[in-house]
């Protein structure tokens, strides 16, 4: 049986190139977890703008970058889109951002390129100190509707975004401790194989 060890390669903090102090990249997918109580505080604007640039950043299936993102602050709105059964928390989340894929630009790929680019924005905001939740619980026609998204876009999924309320420690079974074993999820050359 692989030996399979988790190595410490953070520094919990770095100084970036243009000597801003933000936590690393591994260490913001570390300490990263659903967030679904939020602080009532308004995100800036330009943070928002900051996080659409890392969205923006991402690799996308041809560089076609099937991709838009509304960031949703309104209160009605954010109430409408909190309507389903798992998503009860978006009412109070400060921004709700619906990533949107244009399915006609790039039929095969828009789900995962709009993915990759909301996930960018999940671990750019851990590393702001704000919280995030991926939200899958949404009626698209409803939402589209709402939000005047065109036909040819998608609904990808939803994000609540805003400053925490939970401590990431506090939950008894904090999903860290909720994952599989990396044995059960990883293979060497096939399949089912960790030796080799
Ligand atoms: C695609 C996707 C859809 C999700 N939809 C919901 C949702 O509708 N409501 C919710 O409360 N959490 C939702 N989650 C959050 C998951 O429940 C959560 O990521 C998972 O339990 C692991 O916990 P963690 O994010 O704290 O590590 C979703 C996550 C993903 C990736």
């Amino acid at each position: 049986m692989l030996d399979i060890k988790v190595i410490n390669i953070s520094q919990p903090e770095v100084v970036n190139m243009r000597g801003l102090v933000s936590i690393d990249v591994f260490e913001a997918i570390r300490t990263r977890k659903s967030i679904r109580e939020y602080s009532p505080k308004s995100v800036p604007k330009k943070l928002l703008l900051k996080f659409a640039e890392v969205a923006q950043l991402a690799p996308s299936a041809s560089n076609i970058q099937p991709w838009h993102f509304i960031f949703v602050t309104d209160r009605d709105k954010r109430k409408q889109l909190s309507k389903s059964k798992y998503a009860g928390f978006l009412a109070k989340s400060p921004v709700v951002v619906v990533g949107c894929g244009d399915q006609k630009a790039s039929p095969s790929w828009y789900r995962v390129d709009v993915t990759i680019a909301l996930e960018h924005i999940v671990l750019a905001a851990e590393s702001k100190g704000l919280g995030t939740c991926w939200v899958g619980s949404f009626e698209e026609d409803e939402v589209k509707q709402l939000l005047k998204i065109p036909e040819d876009y998608r609904v990808v999924a939803l994000l609540a975004l805003g400053y925490p309320l939970e401590k990431p420690e506090g939950k008894p079974g904090h999903s860290i401790h909720m994952r599989k074993k990396l044995d059960q999820i990883i293979s060497y050359e096939e399949f089912g194989t960790l030796s080799g």
